[in-house]
């Protein structure tokens, strides 16, 4: 469709807490009027965990990301958030290069992606909100984030770093890549985690007000230090309040309008004087 690929910025990997590293891919760059962050996230725990596997588009720089941090062989964990394309999109690839890793799933999640996980069952484990993953040198907890878009979805507390994996909670758009948000304007970010929290989850509508806090509640009262999700920049200890105040009043905000079919015939129309 584009005859021209515009420059993507290269992130190498951000160490964003002792022996944690947020993996940078992201999508929008130089063809949309902002792009939007799809991370992924390394853990050299003592059993090493990889968390979410990013987009099939960009498989030969996440693997090599991934392999920069920790061999193939060690890697003792693949966790999958949810079994969105954005997070699933390279599970078979790496877990066939991981020979020693067991895929972190549930049922609802082998169920939905049917044939498309081309993993043994042998090599799963199935947990769920609640549950805990022993990683030999501590226990990372699942802790479902407020704001998702799959019911299967699962974030990732750890307790010894105080990094929150939030899937697809806390995303915000960028008006250019950056690493950690402190390098974006502060309004403009907020406003970008109240749009992208409506847009990923329409059913704030039908929420109850207090259950909807205390599901925000679920990941402030972890404490956490560092925020880290597929569709934001690293969101360090100076940014994790103000993340968490947008997200509770997300619902509430005014947002921009989805680009419905008028935006799009004028893409159409210049895509064809294009031509
Ligand atoms: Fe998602
Ligand atoms: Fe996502």
């Amino acid at each position: 469709m584009h005859t021209m690929q515009p420059t993507k910025t290269r992130f190498e990997p951000t160490q964003i807490a002792p022996e944690t590293f947020l993996i940078h891919d992201h999508h929008g760059e130089g063809t949309a009027p902002v792009s939007v962050a799809l991370n992924t996230m390394v853990i050299r725990a003592a059993e090493p965990v990889v968390v979410d596997t990013g987009m099939m588009e960009n498989r030969d720089q996440f693997l090599a990301d991934v392999f920069s941090l920790v061999e193939p062989e060690d890697i003792r964990w693949v966790f999958i958030s949810h079994d969105d394309v954005d997070h699933t999109g390279n599970v078979n690839a790496l877990m066939e290069l991981a020979p020693n890793a067991t895929l972190v799933i549930d049922w609802f999640m082998q169920e939905r992606m049917g044939a498309s996980l081309d993993v043994s069952p042998l090599r799963w484990r199935w947990l769920r909100d609640g549950d805990v993953l022993d990683v030999g040198d501590r226990q990372l907890r699942l802790v479902r984030p407020p704001i998702f878009d799959s019911g299967t979805t699962r974030g990732l507390f750890d307790p010894l770093t105080e990094v929150y994996w939030a899937s697809d909670s806390f995303g915000s758009p960028m008006q250019a890549p950056v690493r950690d948000v402190a390098d974006l304007d502060l309004v403009p970010w907020l406003e970008g985690i109240h749009m992208f929290a409506q847009y990923v989850s329409p059913w704030l509508d039908l929420v109850e007000e207090g259950k909807f806090q205390r599901a925000v509640d679920r990941v402030a009262d972890l404490s956490p230090r560092v925020l880290a999700g597929c569709h934001t920049p690293m969101i360090g200890p100076g940014h994790v309040a103000d993340a968490i105040a947008a997200t509770r009043i997300a619902h509430w905000a005014t947002v921009p309008p989805q680009p419905d079919q008028s935006v799009l015939d004028e893409l159409q129309a210049a895509l064809g004087a294009a031509h």
